[in-house]
Parts: C-alpha cells; sequence; structure tokens
C-alpha cells in the first residue's frame, strides 16, 4: 500500500533532479512511497528531465503545469494529486535533507501530532552550510511577522518542509490562498482546528546547482501573502495591487503634468491656435496620461502579474498598446459616470470617486482577460 508522497516544487532545476531521486530513494528504504515533481514549464528543461527518470521509475511522476508559477500552488496541486495518505513537500535543489522524512512519517502516523516540519531556527537547527546570513537574517524578521500576524507560533513558520495527513489538507484546500510560497503557514493560518505541530531541527545546506528563485520576490510576495489572509476575502489580492499600482500611476500623472507646465516644454513644442498656457495644458496632460500609464503598465506586469508577466519586445509593445486601449475606454467611462452621478445630484468629489472606482474596475477586469490573460 502507497504510503507516503513527496512533492517537490520545481522550478529550473534540471541538474538536482536524479540526485534528489537517488536521495529520497536512500532515505524511504522499506517505505512505499512515490515523488511527484510539480513543474511550472521550466525553460531549462527540468519536467523532461523527470519524465526521463520517471519512465524507468514508476515512484516517480510529473504534473507539468503551463502558463502558471507559483511555489504555494504548486505544493498545493501537487498534494491534492497523491492518494498516498501522507504528503510531504520539499525543495528539489537539496536544501531539505530526505533523511528527515522517515522521522516525520513516524510523529503523523503516531497520532500524537498532525503535521512534522523541518526548522531552520529550531534547537539544533543550522543554517551555516547556506551561506546566506542577510537571508537567515531576513527570514528572523519575517518569521517575528508571521508569528503576530497569524498567531502561528513555529520557530520557523516560512519553512517550505513539511509533512501531513492528505485529508487535513484537502478539507480545507479551498480555502488556501496558494498566492508566494509560504505554504506551511498558509495551511496553519487557515485550517480552524489547531494542528499538533512536531519540529525537526534542519541542517539548512546550500543548493547542489543553479540557483534561488525566491531571492527577488520573496519580501513582496511575503506582504501579499499576510494582506491575502488578512483582507483578501473582502478586497480580492489581485484587485488591490491593481488599485495600488494605479493610485501610484496618478502621482506620476501629477509629476510629469507639473514637471510639463512647469518647463513650459508645451509652449516651445507644439505651433497652434491655442493660447500659450492652454496649449501648455494639453500637451501637458497628453504627456503625463502617456506617462502614468506606461508606468502602470510596466508595474503591472512585474507585480500584479508577475506570474504571468509579458516578456520580449513584441509582447510588451502589443500588450502595451492593449493596455492604452483598455485604459482610454476606461478614461472615457469615467468621464461618463462621473457626468452621471453629477446629474444624480451626487456631491462633485463623490462624483469624481466614484467615476474613478468604476475606471479601475473596468481597468481591471478587461486588463486581467485582454492584457494579461490566457487567451489575450
Ligand atoms: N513549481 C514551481 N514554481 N516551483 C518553484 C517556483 C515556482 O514558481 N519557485 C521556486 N520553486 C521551487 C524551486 O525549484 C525549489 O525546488 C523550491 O521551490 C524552493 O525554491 P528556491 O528558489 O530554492 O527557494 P529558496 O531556497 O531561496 O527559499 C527557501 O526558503 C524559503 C523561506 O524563506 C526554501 O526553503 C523555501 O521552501 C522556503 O519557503
Ligand atoms: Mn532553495
Amino acid at each position: 500500500m502507497l504510503q507516503l508522497a513527496v512533492i517537490l516544487p520545481t522550478y529550473n532545476e534540471r541538474n538536482n533532479i536524479a540526485r534528489m531521486v537517488e536521495r529520497i530513494d536512500t532515505a524511504l528504504q522499506g517505505f512505499v512511497w512515490e515523488a511527484i515533481f510539480v513543474d511550472d514549464n521550466s525553460p531549462d528543461g527540468t519536467a523532461e528531465e523527470a519524465r526521463r527518470i520517471a519512465r524507468a521509475d514508476p515512484r516517480i511522476r510529473v504534473i507539468e503545469r503551463i502558463g502558471r508559477r507559483g511555489l504555494a500552488s504548486a505544493a498545493i496541486e501537487g498534494m491534492c494529486a497523491s492518494a498516498a495518505p501522507i504528503v510531504a513537500v520539499m525543495d528539489a535543489d537539496g536544501q531539505h535533507d530526505p533523511v528527515l522524512l522517515a522521522g516525520m512519517y513516524e510523529a503523523v502516523t503516531s497520532g500524537d501530532y498532525d503535521v512534522a516540519y523541518a526548522s531552520r531556527f529550531a534547537e539544533g537547527a543550522s543554517t551555516e552550510a547556506w551561506g546566506r546570513p542577510d537571508r537567515v537574517k531576513a527570514s528572523g524578521i519575517a518569521n517575528a511577522i508571521a508569528r503576530k500576524v497569524t498567531g502561528v507560533d513555529l520557530s520557523d513558520p516560512m519553512s517550505g518542509f513539511f509533512m501531513l495527513r492528505g485529508e487535513t489538507l484537502r478539507a480545507d484546500a479551498h480555502r488556501l490562498s496558494g498566492v508566494g510560497f509560504k505554504i506551511l503557514l498558509d495551511i496553519l493560518a487557515t485550517v480552524d482546528a489547531p494542528l499538533r505541530v512536531k519540529e525537526f531541527p534542519l541542517n539548512f545546506a546550500a543548493r547542489m546547482d543553479g540557483e534561488s528563485k525566491l531571492d527577488r520576490t520573496v519580501v513582496f510576495e511575503f506582504l501579499i501573502g499576510l494582506y491575502d489572509k488578512w483582507l483578501g476575502r473582502v478586497i480580492p489580492t489581485r484587485f488591490a495591487l491593481f488599485a495600488t499600482v494605479g493610485a501610484l500611476g496618478v502621482v506620476v500623472n501629477f509629476a510629469v503634468l507639473w514637471l510639463v507646465l512647469s518647463v513650459g516644454f508645451g509652449e516651445r513644442f507644439v505651433y497652434g491656435h491655442w493660447q500659450g498656457s492652454d496649449r501648455n495644458f494639453i500637451v501637458g496632460n497628453i504627456c503625463a496620461a502617456l506617462a502614468a500609464m506606461t508606468f502602470n503598465f510596466v508595474l503591472n506586469n512585474e507585480l500584479t502579474y508577475a506570474e504571468k508577466r509579458l516578456r520580449g519586445l513584441v509582447p510588451l509593445v502589443k500588450g502595451w498598446a492593449k493596455f492604452f486601449l483598455t485604459c482610454s475606454i476606461g478614461i472615457l467611462s469615467q468621464v461618463a459616470s462621473t457626468e452621471a452621478l453629477k446629474r444624480l445630484h451626487v456631491a462633485d468629489a463623490l462624483a469624481v470617486l466614484g467615476g474613478i472606482v468604476l475606471a479601475s474596475v473596468w481597468n481591471f477586469a478587461l486588463s486581467s482577460k485582454f492584457v494579461w490573460g490566457k487567451y489575450g
């Protein structure tokens, strides 16, 4: 009978797969197990390498996701894809030692614990071999904040190496946020029943090959994850991001307008029949709108839609043009709805605000499908 599934989310880990399978095999002698690599269509061919090994060893399985990114969602989908009663998640780069798996299995099948996890900061653990004092420090701060906000009291709630019963996970899988990388924290903060957790001290090693994917986004994703847990159900996280970017765009808009007006760029540049200051104002407004829109497009592409990011010159220019179109219609709808609200005797400021909210919802709905959507 299948006892245990080990889920290994991967992104560009081609050279680590074979070694990882060997190490799991050694660590789980005597167990009936399977390992599932959940790969997000890595450009280095990780999924193909995993399939190559899987053809010779049916204990190995591969889930390849197209057009998706994310450690947490990969872990969730991997865990839900196994019939094994017990599921574990670990990194595929060798930083997590599979030797701990047997002890963790012992703990969650004993009936004394619901979750077993490996901590980089428990008594007896070490992060020296990692060679990243900067990340150790950042993790310490993030852990402290996470403990405060979620009430989860572990020495390393950010750990990506843990084990639990499949049914514990499935009972609440639909309520997990699946955003970012802090999947264990997400589970512990989401599940209603208090989970009994056993810590295993981990010697967090250096990566075998390749480089970390979390370095660049780790802080940002952490904040997003906290927001998602806190307010995500009232105002969806992605819309909140989109709106925040939009608000920053307003700042850019004013800054550029002010710049053009103070330099008098419009007067020097355009010759027409308008009076000087009008001309300046119109040119300023056009520059400001273009700058703000471009700024919003770039920021949304980097942050709001990070996992669907458009890359390469042609997709970027196309995306920018579509975003421009979307926003232009958005501006029209904003003007129209502000007018309509005013006619309904809504106070001016409120009418303007209503117009802005309506236009943002429109821009968000359309651009998420049209610019960053799969069929866009
Ligand atoms: N499918 C998928 N999609 N896998 C991913 C993605 C993704 O977008 N991003 C990263 N991974 C995989 C990596 O290939 C690796 O197997 C594992 O997730 C961990 O990613 P790393 O890039 O090696 O992360 P790290 O070593 O910097 O981060 C460590 O610390 C975090 C907490 O600060 C890891 O131990 C994380 O698990 C941990 O949450
Ligand atoms: Mn790693």
